[in-house]
């Protein structure tokens, strides 16, 4: 079984390709480099003992698109990971994102559809719920009007492969992640953020290596039981290994809808101070950090109820807060030593 992972050397992609090769997929990647590296292709050798198959190519490039599924015509499952993410430049660029996120996601399904039958996995975000009424979250919450492009985008995503799939013979599954964090436990591959971090656990294993002077923690007076926002961050592992079940579904005409949608959390929300002592705990270093105000958009708490993954999906996320904070470190660790 061949697997194309658009975006297979980023963060969530290359964990994907190394347990889909561990369960003995053929995967072949694209990837445009734009927030990743050819590096990664050692780490996922180092760990699977297998190179994946990879093409350099910009999705965005229509002619290059149809060209690499003329050549790959027995590909059985797409996993398509290759976006932009930054919430704070998808507002100073909107089209960017629109292009990225969206003209690249019909170029594929446009070839999509010109198979008999076509499997599809989308990597969607529990920002589709902006600040859901009830937690924990579950799929059926109302999806709200997204506060940025970025958000904006996975939310027309996940529409125009729901009226795709209406059309053709495309099946889908739409994966909302909530916080995917941590890396590889053989600290092979891991995160790679280019610049300053903008999310918590880069920024503050950088901090704990001294890359940074201090952590800002966004507001601490969020009605949570400590102050600070609550998010459910899950391990990057876990995270990948419900690709791999959510493709085999697809395989095997196990899924009951054409597009089925699922919560990817370990459904257990934590604080930011949570997270912090985490990291001082598997560290056992002192995390220097100052409360600062509230991040524009922020919302103050989001965790899924993990019902429909558990017992539709058959996944659950196996590993702990610490545990993924010690793959973090020592990834952060590994990268700078
Ligand atoms: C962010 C994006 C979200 C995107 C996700 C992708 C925003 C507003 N949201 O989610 O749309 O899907 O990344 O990974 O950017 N925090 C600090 N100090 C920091 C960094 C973060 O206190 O230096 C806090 C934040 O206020 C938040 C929590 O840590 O409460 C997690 O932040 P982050 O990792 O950026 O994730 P989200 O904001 O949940």
């Amino acid at each position: 079984m061949k697997i194309l992972v658009t975006g297979g050397l980023g963060f969530i992609g290359s964990h994907t390709v190394v347990e889909l090769q561990n369960e003995g997929f053929e995967v072949v990647i694209i990837d445009n480099l734009s927030n990743s590296s050819e590096e990664v292709l050692k780490g996922i050798f180092a760990i699977t003992g297998k190179m994946p198959l990879f093409e350099k190519l910009d999705l965005r490039e229509k002619k290059s698109v149809q060209e690499f599924f003329k050549e790959h015509n027995d590909v059985n499952g797409v996993i398509h990971f290759a976006a932009s993410k930054a919430v704070g430049e998808s507002v100073e660029n909107p089209l960017l994102y629109y292009e990225n996120n969206l003209g690249t996601l019909v170029y594929i399904l446009q070839e999509l559809e010109k198979k008999d039958e076509a499997n599809f996995i989308f990597s969607s975000s529990c920002t589709v719920y902006g600040q859901a009424e009830k937690m924990p979250i579950t799929e059926n919450a109302l999806v709200q009007q997204p506060m940025s492009p970025y958000g904006n985008s996975k939310k027309i995503g996940e529409e125009i492969i729901i009226d795709t799939a209406k059309a053709t013979n495309i099946n889908a599954i739409l994966l909302r992640y909530f916080n995917p964090i941590g890396s590889h436990p053989s600290a092979e591959i891991g995160e790679l953020p280019l610049g300053v971090p903008q999310n918590l656990v880069p920024f503050i294993t950088q901090t704990g290596f001294g890359l940074r002077q201090e952590l800002s923690v966004f507001g601490d007076d969020y009605p949570t039981p400590d102050g600070t926002a609550i998010r459910d961050y899950i391990h990057v592992v876990d995270l990948a290994k419900a690709h791999v079940i959510a493709l085999q579904r697809l395989l095997n005409k196990k899924n009951l809808d054409k597009v089925e949608t699922f919560n990817l959390g370990t459904g257990t929300g934590s604080s930011v101070l949570e997270v912090i002592h985490s990291f001082e705990k598997v560290s056992g270093k002192k995390l220097p950090y100052k409360i600062v105000p509230r991040r524009e958009g922020d919302i103050t708490e989001a965790y899924a109820n993990t019902d429909k993954a558990n017992n539709v999906l058959g996944w659950k996320a196996q590993s702990t807060l610490d545990e993924a904070m010690a793959s973090a470190w020592k990834w952060e660790q590994k990268i700078r030593g």
